[in-house]
């Protein structure tokens, strides 16, 4: 049974914008839960390849979702702060590709898999609270959210983000080309038709081009303990 009066923190907004980083500090500042709801549609497209269901096949994906046991556990890493398990297998490192990436944005679109899908994620509103970052946390799937922030930037600082992540890790890549796939999947996530990606009328905005992770995080404590006291 969810009870509608634990207070959720919703943070949304394009890939890439940090919204994990400042998801996951924010809960560990609260002792909050904490749900990464695109993990979620990453597991889906990875259980189907692994079940040899096609990606466009919809009625299969929801059954299929409907028997997934997901978990998530904090862990020790700052690389990794959650690890993901589907089926009581560690699939956290598997679920980061690219590939990972495009698959769930195949099975993110589909009506059906969405419903099984919310079901799920509000199941994550436990005491005393939880965190979810997303692309319809405040818009769709926890409407009546104490706290919503949109958590953007722009395409080509969130490119560059990301090349320096990956160079740091020593993964070449051409900034252009991550530039390239940032804006097709904005495109995607904004576009479709169900719960496409845009900022709760009642949300904080916040804007992260030039701004550290740091400001962000003060920032978006700033609203939160102007709104949960
Ligand atoms: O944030 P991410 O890259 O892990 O998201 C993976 C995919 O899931 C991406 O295509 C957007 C989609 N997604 C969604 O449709 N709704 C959410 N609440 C979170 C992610």
């Amino acid at each position: 049974m969810v009870n509608s009066t634990i207070p959720v923190i919703a943070i949304d907004g394009p890939g890439g914008s940090g919204k994990g980083t400042i998801a996951y500090r924010i809960a560990g500042r609260l002792g909050f839960h904490l749900l990464d709801s695109g993990a979620i549609y990453r597991i889906i497209g990875l259980a189907a390849r692994q079940g040899d269901v096609p990606l466009h096949d919809e009625p299969a994906l929801a059954t299929l979702t409907e028997s997934l046991d997901i978990a998530f556990k904090l862990t020790d890493n700052p690389e990794n702060p959650l690890s993901i398990w589907l089926n009581a297998q560690d699939v956290t490192l598997q679920i980061r590709t690219n590939q990972a990436g495009v698959d769930a944005s195949i099975v993110a679109p589909l009506a059906s898999v969405r419903e099984v899908v919310m079901k799920l994620q509000r199941s994550f509103r436990q005491a005393p609270g939880l965190v979810a970052d997303g692309r319809d946390m405040g818009t769709v799937v926890f409407t009546d959210a104490a706290v919503k922030v949109y958590l953007t930037a722009t395409a080509e600082e969130r490119a560059k983000r990301r090349y320096k992540q990956l160079k740091d890790k020593d993964i070449s890549v051409s900034l252009q080309e991550l530039l390239k796939s940032i804006q097709i999947r904005d495109e995607l996530d904004m576009k479709r038709d169900v719960a496409p990606l845009r900022a709760a009328p009642d949300a904080v905005i916040i804007d992260s081009t030039a701004l550290s992770t740091s400001e962000v995080f003060q920032q978006v404590l700033t609203i939160v303990e102007g709104k949960l006291g």
